[in-house]
């Protein structure tokens, strides 16, 4: 899609569909009055007429609007007039965006000049638009015979808000679209079924994305090297599966300072998780297809970064496996050792992501890292408790769990934090082992980030939880490229 910003008057717009907000109780933002003046009052004369339903994101059209160069006039109900949020506004977008779907326009011109919303800069709003125009664009269909019809929309104008540059909403334009190129990729990998998005296909998309920004470098260890650095827990979960387990590197190089350290980011690539000898059971078990959409996130990201040039380093690791019961699959009770010296119990073969995380954790010390973030579909427990409105933070370093705490509001891909604290650290005590892998029935999104927290006593960590956020179940079943917009409000943040 090619984004445009324009400061003309709004009925000397021209276009193929002019859409005007339409606030609570009818009312019309400032050019949208101004647009209804050179108009003869059609607008207001329509929303007297009570044809646009009152509920946030009905739509209703004007064709060839007297006193209007623009072809039609969309006017779009936005909600509640007082105090429209960052939430509403986005709803509106995704109301906006499948009327043009249904109209099939080639261009379309966005007055969101004068919306007055809480908090929010017109540089936000322009970023945020585009983000989820592009987004709402997104469909799957790699492995369908017939393809999905694409919109004609070519081209799409937003009115220049007023507290913004020209400059500055270009560079908004810019950020809505790396930031939804990260998004819709990290989609893409998590909807893959897992026949054909193994851990070697991962490796592979990897390698393809980093040779196309030359600040991403991007190693691929085996099972031979992971052996040698002692990674014993990582493939203690690979070794009932004939898919080789990865443990993919990425590294971008955005700071041009000598020495800066990196912002790492540790993604779980478990591209089928079975549950392994503690086998799932068989309900919705497709959907464990989407336990690599933490490492797909970690890709997003890395992408985004790259396209936006961010002045800062980043490493991204991704410990990929395929969680099978095959012959030589770890049993309940077997005791491995871990990168870092450590020995865990492993008592329920499920509970593998930790197993993979705990060493790719370890690793990551390597790198003297500034903060780590681990994002991972963890636990059953966090869809329980936050089902898939937010994603579950936990983190050693509150000041880090702050951060991300307005990074979530920011982007509104929001995080909710919960106790990381020492009474729950004795679930996980072992009679054979340094710590168990379970913490048994209670409090499991915490005593799975306890586990996680055993290995992350060299930096400074927070830990997502995204089993609840990463996708959708039912009818609209498919992944959400979570957290990836939170993820580049956070880098987004740090200097140099
Ligand atoms: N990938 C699952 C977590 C999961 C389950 C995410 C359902 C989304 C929906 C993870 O590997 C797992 O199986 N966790 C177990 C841990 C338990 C055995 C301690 C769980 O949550 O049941
Ligand atoms: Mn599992
Ligand atoms: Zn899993």
């Amino acid at each position: 899609m090619k984004y445009s910003i324009s400061a003309s008057q709004p009925a000397n717009i021209k276009t193929d569909c002019l859409i005007v907000p339409v606030l609570a109780q009818g009312i019309l933002t400032e050019s949208g009055k101004q647009l209804d003046g050179s108009c003869n009052k059609q607008l207001s004369q329509l929303l007297r007429s009570g044809d646009l339903s009152e509920s946030a994101g009905s739509t209703l059209v004007l064709h060839n609007p007297a006193g209007a160069r623009s072809r039609r006039i969309l006017l779009v109900r936005s909600g509640a007039s007082e105090n429209l949020d960052g939430k509403a506004f986005r709803k509106f977008i995704q109301a906006s965006s499948k009327a043009l779907d249904a109209l099939a326009v080639g261009s379309a011109h966005l007055l969101v000049d004068s919306l007055d919303i809480k908090d929010r800069t017109g540089s936000w709003i322009v970023s945020q638009a585009v983000q989820e125009l592009e987004t709402c664009a997104y469909s799957y269909d790699r492995t369908k015979s017939k393809k999905s019809r694409k919109s004609g929309l070519k081209e799409i104008g937003f009115s220049l808000p007023a507290d913004c540059s020209r400059a500055q909403a270009n560079e908004a334009i810019k950020l809505g679209n790396a930031v939804s190129s990260g998004i819709n990729i990290a989609r893409e990998l998590g909807n893959l079924p897992g026949n054909i998005c193994t851990p070697t296909f991962l490796a592979d998309e990897c390698k393809k994305l980093a040779s196309r920004y030359p600040a991403i470098k991007t190693q691929i260890l085996g099972e031979k090297q992971m052996q040698r650095l002692g990674m014993g827990s990582l493939l203690s979960v690979s070794s009932g599966s004939a898919e080789e387990a990865k443990l993919i590197v990425m590294q971008y190089q955005g700071s041009t300072k000598s020495g800066s350290k990196p912002f790492a980011l540790v993604g779980k690539g478990v591209t089928f998780d079975t549950g392994g000898i503690s086998l799932k059971p068989g309900a919705a078990m497709d959907e464990m297809k989407f336990d690599m959409c933490g490492a797909a996130s970690v890709v997003g990201v890395m992408n985004s970064i790259a396209q936006l040039k961010l002045p800062i380093n980043v490493v991204g690791i991704i410990p990929s496996v395929e969680n099978m019961p095959g012959s030589r699959a770890t049993k309940p009770g077997d005791v491995v050792t871990s990168m870092s010296g450590k020995t865990i119990e492993i008592l329920n073969t499920d509970a593998e992501g930790r197993l993979i995380l705990c060493d790719a954790l370890t690793y990551a010390e390597r790198f003297k890292p500034r903060s780590v973030i681990d994002i991972a579909t963890l636990t059953g427990a966090a869809v329980a408790t936050f089902g898939n409105v937010v994603t579950a933070l936990m983190a050693n370093d509150q000041n880090l769990a702050d951060e991300l705490l307005d990074c979530g509001q920011q982007s509104l891909d929001p995080v909710w934090q919960l106790p990381l604290w020492d009474e729950y650290q004795p679930l996980l005590d072992s009679n054979f082992a340094d710590l168990a892998n379970i913490g048994g029935p209670r409090a499991g999104t915490i005593t799975a980030a306890c586990f996680l927290s055993r290995f992350s006593e060299k930096f400074k960590w927070a830990h997502l939880d995204i089993a609840g956020s990463a996708w959708n179940s039912g009818k609209e079943k498919g992944a959400t490229g979570r957290p990836v917009a939170l993820l580049m409000d956070y880098l987004r943040r740090q200097k140099a």
